[in-house]
């Protein structure tokens, strides 16, 4: 797919998620079909650039072109500098966030918050793009601050008049938080009057829903997020749907053994030890939520304190996974899938 310059493999966007789309997971979705990873937002104040959680959010060594970061922030002329440092460091594209309705973020009038101010939306767009001329600037929103102020239309009118060169819509208001289904209407009518690249957001969860969205909403790509944690091989599975009609079988337990392993030398490689060790426990979980044994092994694994008891356990219910199948097989009720905490850490519900 061509992108805002980009040829990029496909058009399967992995969202960005604060706390889950750091640089390991980004490379990870990349190498297992994902055409483009946003990165995890990074602030706009400049007081916190040197912070590490800072430094390692715009850490991108390594990382599959095009890279792209998203910033956040409400100030016109903070979104500015920040759009400039991120490009000194290496980002290809800027993603502005007005898509995150998490109270850290609307309480100062950013993320979703700003849709409720299309004049603040115009100004801090235009100041993005004059900032930073020789790169691409995309934007994400919601479909409104609620359902009695759906703006996505107007917004989008907004963004084409301030140089933005895509607009990825999340197909909920803000107000909806995570409830209720993903309104795909409000995406095609803002595809059916756009001039740029829309990218489709909000419950795709399989192959055959991606196909769905993008039939539905005339998008010209999706964006994954929540079903990708613990699953990056999501984005191979959707391609070779779209390409093919047909589904591959479920990955072999041993090759998916191998990539959370991987997974997690990166994670510990990127974090330090400590920090590390807590960050693979979520994506262990993610992994391997459903699975056969899970949740005895999950309660467990949440314990250890080190990397070598925590590789030893995932070993071990591989192994024993193996033994019992092939391929993964997920249990359709296990009654532990869809713990919120896991999906939004931190509780940052974007
Ligand atoms: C843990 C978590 C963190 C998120 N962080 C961000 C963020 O930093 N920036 C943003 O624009 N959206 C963020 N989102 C929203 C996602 O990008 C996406 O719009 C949303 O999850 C809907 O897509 P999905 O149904 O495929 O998960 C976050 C979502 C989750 C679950």
């Amino acid at each position: 797919m061509e992108f805002v310059g980009f040829t990029l493999r496909n058009n399967l966007f992995v969202a960005p998620m604060a706390g889950v789309t750091d640089r390991p997971f980004r490379q990870l979705c990349k190498k297992m079909g994902a055409g483009l990873a946003v990165s995890e937002m990074v602030t706009s104040n400049s007081l916190l650039y040197g912070s590490a959680k800072t430094q390692r959010r715009a850490n991108h060594d390594g990382e599959v072109a095009p890279i792209s970061v998203q910033i956040a922030g409400a100030d016109p002329r903070m979104m500015a500098d920040a759009a400039r440092h991120n490009v000194e460091r290496g980002a290809q594209i800027i993603d502005i966030n007005m898509g995150c309705p998490a109270k850290k973020i609307c309480n100062v009038m950013a993320g979703s918050a700003l849709l409720r101010d299309e004049v603040l939306v115009g100004r801090i767009l235009a100041a993005v793009v004059a900032a930073v001329p020789e790169t691409p600037v995309t934007l994400k929103i919601r479909t409104g601050w609620d359902k009695g102020s759906r703006n996505a239309l107007r917004i989008l009118g907004i963004a084409e008049q301030s140089g933005i060169r895509a607009l990825a819509v999340h197909g909920r208001t803000r107000a909806c938080g995570y409830t209720g289904h993903a309104e795909y209407e409000t995406i095609a009518a803002v595809k059916a009057a756009a001039r740029i690249p829309i990218i489709a957001n909000g419950d795709i969860t399989s192959p055959e829903k991606a196909r769905h969205v993008l039939d539905v909403t005339g998008a010209d790509a999706v964006m994954i997020g929540r079903a990708a944690q613990g699953r990056p091989w999501l984005f191979r599975e959707i391609e070779h749907y779209l390409r093919t009609g047909t589904r591959l079988p479920p990955p072999r337990v041993e090759e998916i053994h191998a990539v959370l392993l991987a997974h997690l030398e990166d994670l510990y490689a990127f974090y330090g030890v400590d920090t590390g060790v807590r960050v693979a426990r979520k994506h262990i979980s993610w992994y391997t939520r459903g699975l056969v044994g899970s949740a005895v092994f999950r309660h467990r694994m949440n314990q250890l304190p080190d990397i070598a008891q925590q590789r030893n356990a995932v070993n071990d219910f591989f192994y024993r996974l193996a033994e019992h199948d092939e391929r993964l097989s997920y249990q359709e009720s296990s009654g532990e899938n869809d713990n919120e905490a896991d999906n939004e850490p931190g509780g940052l519900a974007a």
